[in-house]
């Protein structure tokens, strides 16, 4: 007999499920055949195949490998991304978006079936918990963010974003500030298996030496004032990459940034506007992070310190899963979701802080720390080694927060996103930290 608990794991699995593909398909809705087919970026995939991917995804994980022994099989090959790189993508034979919805829908006729049969009790790693169907869902948000940043970068005839809600228009300008946090042992990661990915675990607890970190992330006013300070043109704050990248890359602003007689101007989607002084800055790469760090006299944050002054409450001695508490992302707390379609002042949410004193550590940017992306010590590649594993090493730095494309279900503090150093088509930006 099913236990109450498990039909209400059921409902709300399937209820999550129907959600997200209501998203996807929100997003893309306005899309020409032309604009779903074509490849926008040789650094982004045509969007086609990323609704294919999103679908035999979950074809793989919600029906394929939960029937008899659970055996993992492999992504089958059009939508297996390691058997066809970004750049290549657009020459694959992709269906047409009516195709694709019909697999889309049979897909899912299977996944509900399965969820019907499976049981949820089960000790087993893939369905305690939920976990395997958390993973699926996350994938399609993470999935959904990639969308966004392809829809960004097409230009021609720009996407005409659907806008449901007016963005918090005022912050607050006090943010100017750092926070200092004493050194100690702090715990950083999770040991949760129901939704975490294996890259968050195990929670282990560390050594942290007093560091202060900035308030809030480095503003649009201030990364401008950095470049009117000759940025771009100093040598002697960017690393050897760094100087490598702005050599190679021209760049003398963020992407997306022009310069007008009416000062900086930039786009979000198909809006052109003045940048807004008082919102963080978006679209910049590590090198850019690292070298205005220096220029501030200051430095990028560990992951691990970004994490302790996200999550650690010394009222109670240990971290919350979000800097207000446990209660998950929503629009009264962080611009997250995909609502405002763009960033907000900096401080705009009263309830965005952490018991540290740090605002804004969820949602509008994505924030570089100066970590490497490396397992934490006793790290297990879990259910896959191709999410997290395959990509560890010194070539990826650590993003960390999520931004305001990102799904409330895809980040939380211990959520730990990479990319290479020199990406900036990514919703990122940062904040700085110094030793004391
Ligand atoms: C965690 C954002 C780096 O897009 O490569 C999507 C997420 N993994 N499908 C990526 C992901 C597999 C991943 N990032
Ligand atoms: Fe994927």
């Amino acid at each position: 007999m099913l236990k109450t608990s498990d039909s209400a794991l059921r409902n709300s699995i399937c209820a999550k499920l129907t959600e997200a593909r209501a998203r996807t398909l929100l997003l893309v809705a306005p899309l020409s055949d032309d604009d779903l087919r074509i490849q926008h970026d040789p650094l982004m995939s045509p969007i086609l195949w990323d609704l294919g991917h999103i679908a035999h995804f979950e074809e793989l994980w919600l029906t394929r490998n939960l029937y008899g022994d659970i055996e993992f099989s492999e992504m089958p090959g059009l939508y297996n991304p390691f058997e066809h790189p970004r750049a290549t993508r657009a020459a694959l034979p992709l269906p047409t978006l009516h195709a694709l919805m019909r697999t889309a829908a049979e897909i899912r006729t299977d996944t509900l079936a399965t969820l019907e049969s499976v049981d949820l009790q089960s000790s087993h790693s893939l369905l305690a918990g939920g976990f395997v169907y958390n993973m699926v869902l996350q994938h399609e948000y993470q999935h959904n963010e990639t969308i966004l940043q392809t829809l960004q970068l097409k230009t021609g005839d720009p996407y005409r974003a659907p806008r449901a809600v007016a963005a918090p228009a005022h912050g607050s300008d006090t943010f100017d500030r750092m926070i200092r946090v004493s050194g100690g042992d702090y715990p950083i990661g999770t040991d949760d298996r129901s939704a975490a990915y294996d890259n968050e675990r195990p929670q282990h607890v560390i050594p942290v030496r007093a560091f202060e970190i900035d308030a809030a992330p480095v503003s649009n006013a201030a990364y401008a004032r950095f470049i009117a300070d000759g940025g771009y043109e100093r040598p002697e704050i960017w690393s050897d990459d760094g100087r490598a990248w702005l050599a190679d890359s021209g760049a003398r602003a963020p992407k997306y940034w022009d310069s007008s007689t009416d000062g900086w101007m930039t786009r979000v989607m198909d809006v052109v506007a003045p940048i807004a002084p008082n919102h963080p800055v978006c679209h910049v790469c590590y090198h850019e992070a690292d070298a205005y760090a220096r220029w501030a006299g200051k430095r990028l944050p560990t992951e691990q310190e970004w994490e302790v002054a996200a999550s650690w409450d010394p009222a109670t001695s240990s971290n919350r899963r979000f800097p207000w508490g446990d209660e998950d992302p929503n629009p009264l707390y962080a611009n997250v979701d995909q609502l405002f379609f763009g960033t907000t002042p900096v401080g705009a949410f009263e309830q965005n802080v952490s018991p540290l004193g740090c605002y804004g550590m969820i949602g509008d940017v994505w924030e570089w720390t100066s970590s490497d992306f490396v397992g934490y010590p006793g790290f297990i590649a879990y259910p896959y080694p191709e999410y997290s594993e395959a990509f560890f090493g010194a070539e990826y730095k650590v993003l960390r927060g999520g931004s305001w494309a990102t799904r409330p279900g895809a980040i939380r503090n211990t959520f730990r996103n990479w990319d290479y150093p020199i990406r900036r088509q990514i919703f990122s930006g940062f904040r700085c930290a110094r030793d004391v």
